[in-house]
């Protein structure tokens, strides 16, 4: 632990749907372990007319039966204040300081959690800074925000130009919640800690490297947001792109965040740029159309609600990328997403060479299949690792054997992602969160197709909701020999 002290945790857009759904159910799960320190206040900062009390009324329902013991859900509920305030009116910012700083009542370290539209960060900031809550004088002062960091390459600068004004980076929390995930993490140790994988990491050994998040769910009510961003946009600038680094980034110097960071910059940097008259062969989109899943007819995303008739944003995303450093080159990194999908399963999936001879072309195994490893995130977190080993009986036949080389299943007492983030956040630790370059840096990389796809509106491919996505989408592959692998049951043909 970096420190614990005591804090006040100012939600911005406590009334909201993030408030609800995910901010105020991890910060009870945190309660609930007990991991809180104890002077932890919560000020929800909200248009309605609130008080406390009514607050506390409101965070008793969202939690519900999640909170299953009531002694903890009151030492949860003593913690939580009401400030009343619209976020765009001036005068409401000096309130907001005197009510914080002048009643005694709160701990001077504060932490300001932007559950707000991205369009009111810049706006809040300001204000922020024009009454001095950004300086860090007889406390500390950090700020929170979560994703989209911008719309495109040029939006994220201006946001962060915005934000630079008031806050010095130091200060800035960029929430990227799959850095949180368990096996996310378990990546650097697979890697770092293990010194007999380290040689065979690189393009001496490994055929491709693909990585993968599907959802069966569709857009859901989410389609005011998602309408707009797009599946390229939603996972892959963000959450997939932060994977890649960690499977590809050099050991860092240590294991604290501005080496971490450092490491995953040059990743990112090193990824050959997709010039416009490549996109369509390093990209391919699709969105899916209605299908039958578990005997029951589902909505095609231009019948979801509130999504415009003609939309021909993405729900699903893959890419190919090449990075163009010395342990990679040529080596093809697949990274792929969709909603409405066959399964829920993220993913990470290693496919090693051939062995060089082909020594057993004469014998029953005529065809011998590569290596892989599996780095599963979710729903089972598991590291499974693929190798032949000879059959059972007398003759030379091979089959595919699996190690686990971790545990497979959903720990449920572990801190969920969410969780273990904000606690990041409370003791100050930045190597989970993004640093503005890391995310200008995956900008670059995805602002080339952005372009493309936003002039090329005419036309979008479908695939039926509940399947594996557009068999289009497979032209991305160099080589005949490669194959999406969609869940760690399913094998190479
Ligand atoms: C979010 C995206 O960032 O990540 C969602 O906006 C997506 O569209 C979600 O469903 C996936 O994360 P998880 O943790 O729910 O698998």
């Amino acid at each position: 632990m970096i420190d614990m002290e005591d804090c006040t945790f100012v939600i911005f857009g406590a009334t909201g749907n993030l408030s609800e759904v995910k901010l105020i159910p991890a910060l009870y799960g945190l309660e609930s372990a007990g991991r809180l320190p104890s002077g932890l206040k919560i000020v929800g900062f909200g248009r309605r007319e609130w008080s406390d009390e009514i607050w506390r009324d409101k965070v008793r329902s969202w939690l519900g039966e999640r909170a299953g013991d009531a002694e903890v859900l009151e030492r949860f509920c003593q913690r939580l204040f009401f400030f009343r305030g619209d976020l765009g009116e001036e005068s409401v910012y000096p309130a907001l300081h005197d009510y914080l700083l002048g009643s005694g009542q709160f701990s001077p370290n504060l932490i300001f959690y932007m559950a707000i539209r991205p369009a009111d960060f810049g706006v809040v900031s300001r204000q922020l800074g024009e009454v001095g809550l950004n300086r860090e004088d007889g406390g500390w002062r950090r700020l929170v925000i979560e994703k989209p960091f911008g719309y495109d390459l040029e939006s994220a600068e201006s946001l962060n130009k915005r934000l630079a004004r008031d806050f010095h980076e130091r200060q800035i929390f960029r929430i990227d919640h799959y850095l949180g995930k368990g096996t996310v993490q378990n990546v650097l140790v697979f890697r770092f800690a293990n010194l007999m994988l380290e040689p065979l990491w690189n393009r001496n050994y490994i055929d491709h490297v693909q990585i993968t998040h599907s959802e069966s769910l569709g857009v859901g009510g989410r389609a005011g947001y998602y309408d707009g961003a797009g599946a390229l946009r939603d996972m892959i600038q963000s959450h997939l792109l932060q994977l890649l680094t960690l499977v590809a980034m050099e050991p860092p110097a240590s294991l604290d965040a501005e080496s971490l960071r450092d490491e995953k910059v040059k990743v990112l940097r090193s990824i050959r740029p997709i010039p416009q008259s490549a996109v369509n062969a390093q990209a391919f989109r699709a969105q899916y159309a209605s299908g039958v899943v578990d005997g029951k007819k589902l909505p095609g995303y231009l019948e979801e609600p509130d999504v415009p008739k003609h939309s021909v944003t993405e729900t699903y995303a893959a890419l190919k990328l090449f990075i163009d450093n010395w342990r990679w080159r040529n080596i093809p990194f697949y990274l792929r997403t969709g909603k409405r999908m066959a399964k829920s399963n993220s993913m990470v999936a290693i496919r090693f060479k051939h062995p060089p001879q082909q020594l057993f072309r004469e014998t029953q195994i005529e065809q011998l299949k590569p290596n892989w490893i599996l780095l599963n995130l979710q729903p089972n977190e598991c590291i499974r690792m693929e190798m032949q080993v000879k059959q059972q009986g007398l003759e030379l036949r091979a089959e595919t054997t699996r190690l686990d080389a971790t545990y497979c299943g959903i720990n449920q007492s572990q801190l969920d992602a969410y969780e273990a983030l904000l606690l990041d956040v409370i003791e100050g630790d930045h190597s989970l969160f993004l640093r503005y370059d890391e995310v200008s840096w995956a900008w670059k990389v995805v602002d080339p197709i952005l372009k493309v796809w936003a002039m090329e509106r005419d036309f979008i491919h479908t695939y039926p909701s509940g399947s594996w996505g557009p068999p289009e989408a497979d032209r991305l592959f160099v080589r005949q020999s490669q194959r999406w692998r969609n869940t760690l049951e399913d094998e190479d043909p």
